[in-house]
């Protein structure tokens, strides 16, 4: 199977051109940038214009879509990126696009779900066979999230929020099992194998790091504290990944060295 990975380049896309290489999938990978590498051809694709898309999906049997803009451009990179690729997919006939979103972009009211959950739709209502598996968060999201606060002094954050981080070499995994089984037509999700209490996270990063900075909680506000705190970011859908927070902070900190 000849497979297209957008995003092929940034966290997840790591852990799938790997993945993709085991499996023995040839694999075409896309960049905004040329990018060199052994086992894989790059090509250059930027959403927001279309520019290479043709090219890329021209003779693929499979379209894996990880490309994403968070911060900034997203309307135009998530959501008419996303309707560019369809189309040029389907002129192409490839018989299958998976689409990796978010658990939580149906309920959770944070602009970037909104587009990410506008590019399922996109996806859902286009021609091309289709999957989508929504991913609870990677733990390095949530490792980057309390770095970014230490640095103004306490740990900020909502103690009773819920998350469920999800390594993303086992979300590749699932990617990788979902194009072997060929199109769902519908939504997956796939967590992290404990729904930890935000304070639980900030409590063992804490102590993986060392670090002696307190939590200074903060109740959020509004439909969006009630819904991460409800839940909304976590998912009972099985089978889960196996891989934990602990695990994530043992192989990134190990020691004890203080930060
Ligand atoms: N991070 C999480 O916790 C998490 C959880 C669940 C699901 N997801 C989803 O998983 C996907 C990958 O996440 P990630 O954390 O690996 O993100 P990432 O590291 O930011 O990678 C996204 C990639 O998108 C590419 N991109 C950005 N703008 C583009 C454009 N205009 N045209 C083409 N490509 C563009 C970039 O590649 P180049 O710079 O090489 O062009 C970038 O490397 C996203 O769709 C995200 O919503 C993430």
């Amino acid at each position: 199977m000849r497979v297209l990975v957008t995003g092929a380049g940034g966290r997840l896309g790591s852990d799938v051109l790997a993945r993709l290489r085991d499996d023995g999938m040839r694999v075409r990978a896309s960049s905004r940038r040329p990018r060199t590498g052994s086992d894989v051809e790059w090509v250059v694709v930027d959403l927001a214009t279309g520019d290479g898309l043709v090219e890329a999906v021209t003779g693929v049997d499979a379209v894996l879509h990880l490309a994403s803009s968070p911060r900034g451009r997203t309307h135009q990179v998530d959501v008419l990126g996303t309707r560019r690729l369809v189309v040029a997919a389907a002129t192409a006939g490839v018989p299958h696009l998976v689409y990796i979103s978010i658990v939580g972009v149906d309920r959770v009211p944070i602009p970037y779900y909104r587009h990410k959950l506008a590019a399922e739709q996109v996806v859902a209502a286009g021609p091309v066979p289709w999957s989508v598996l929504r991913a609870t968060q990677f733990p390095q999201f949530l490792d980057d999230l309390l770095a970014t606060s230490a640095r103004l002094g306490p740990v900020l954050g909502d103690r009773a929020v819920l998350a469920q981080p999800v390594d993303p070499v086992e979300v590749a995994a699932r990617l990788a099992a979902r194009l072997a089984a060929g199109p769902l037509g519908g939504i997956e999700e796939f967590g992290g194998p404990q729904v930890l209490r935000f304070d639980e996270a900030v409590r063992a990063w804490r102590e993986a790091r060392g670090s002696r900075r307190p939590l200074l909680p903060v109740r959020i506000p509004g439909r969006l504290g009630r819904e991460l705190r409800a839940g909304g970011l976590v998912t009972e859908a099985l089978p889960r990944g196996t891989r934990t927070w602990a695990d994530h902070l043992a192989d990134t900190y190990g020691g004890t060295t203080r930060r």
